[in-house]
């Protein structure tokens, strides 16, 4: 068998908010890899911690916020022991890129698009035909040549998210970050946007972690599938076993809550309940308020049990080996 070169690991990460409500444990013990050209969807309710997840991994998590434990390691390297200036001009943008949670609404508006991808190569000194590259970047996001002399304001919510992406990816990063990026586009457009980055994703040979509240979103795009809730991941595994064959409680409400095509509205399921306050001492299973198959031993956390391509973390699956 064929082993495929890890290219992003991340080890028992912890990220916490230092807040005067008390400390907010975003990413509470987190740990998966993504190996080969594979790509990954984080999907999660609001604030259970995606974001900061996605975040801690090109470090960019804003204070009070701090990775508090754990490693991430891209390409063989635990990129949390560079230091700061290394990982600047070595790793963001070159190796590892954001596409940011709203990052369409902070393009500079005072600027055209071409200044803004020039300022990015200039930044890592990029050498060569500025002029050339932005045009390949924009083409390579199917925008025309002419965008780079617009302003922001003179393009639609679709061909900003496309220069974000664009942006991103014009130092060729190998691993792409992308934090919602369809939130606020109508539908024809998220699918449009959707397709671009499973279309860069093949060409340009990068791993993609995909962020996402919207599990219906990513399963043509994520080859595995990770299910963060309040903090931690509760199950992973390959798309297809977790779409077709969910095991955590909470991954099969979010299934049954995606809406079908015709579907009657009124009998769209939603899930009941709130998760739990990430400042509050967290003791059991996070999902115990809400869990239909709640028992007297999820009062305890559960650990990581084996599934066929991967793990949960739930109770009902204790017959099984832990995962390591
Ligand atoms: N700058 C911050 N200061 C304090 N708490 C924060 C900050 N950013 C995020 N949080 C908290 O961390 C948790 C996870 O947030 P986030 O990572 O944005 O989740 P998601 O992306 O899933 O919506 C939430 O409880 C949120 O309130
Ligand atoms: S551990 Fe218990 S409460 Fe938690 S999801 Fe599993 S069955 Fe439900
Ligand atoms: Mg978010």
């Amino acid at each position: 068998m064929r082993v495929l070169d890890t290219r992003l690991k991340v080890e028992n990460l912890r990220v916490y908010y230092f807040t005067n409500r008390g400390k907010v444990r975003a990413v509470d013990d987190i740990s998966f890899e993504i190996n080969g050209n594979e790509s990954i969807g984080i999907v999660g309710e609001s604030a259970s911690g995606k974001s900061t997840l996605g975040a801690a991994i090109i470090r960019s998590v804003n204070p009070p916020g701090r990775i508090v434990q754990g490693k991430i390691i891209v390409n063989g390297k635990n990129v949390l022991e560079l230091t700061e200036s290394y990982f600047n001009r070595e790793i963001r943008w070159k190796k590892i890129a954001v596409v940011f949670q709203g990052a369409m609404n902070s393009l500079d508006p005072v600027y055209r698009i071409s200044d803004q991808l020039q300022e990015l190569m200039q930044e890592h000194k990029i050498k060569g035909d500025f002029e050339q590259s932005i045009y390949q970047a924009l083409k390579d996001v199917g925008l025309d040549r002419s965008v780079a002399n617009r302003y922001p304001h003179e393009l639609s919510g679709g061909m900003k998210q496309r220069v974000v992406i664009a942006m991103a990816l014009l130092l060729q990063p190998l691993l792409l970050i992308a934090d919602e990026p369809t939130t606020a586009l109508d539908v024809l457009v998220q699918a449009q946007i959707m397709n671009l980055l499973k279309k860069l994703k093949a060409e340009k040979n990068m791993n993609i972690v995909m962020i996402t509240h919207d599990i219906s979103l990513i399963s043509e795009i994520a080859d595995k599938i990770g299910i963060m809730y309040a903090g931690q991941i509760v199950e992973l595994s390959s798309s297809s076993e977790l779409l077709l064959n969910p095991k955590h409680p909470y991954t099969q409400a979010l299934i049954k809550a995606i809406p079908k095509i015709h579907a009657n509205y009124n009998k769209i399921h939603s899930i009941k309940g709130n998760p739990p306050d990430l400042a509050s001492e967290l003791k059991g299973c996070r999902f115990y308020e809400r869990c239909p198959h709640a028992m007297d031993v999820c009062l305890h956390d559960p650990p990581l049990f084996k599934i066929k391509t991967g793990y949960v973390k739930c109770w009902l699956y204790k017959d099984s080996d832990p995962a390591e």
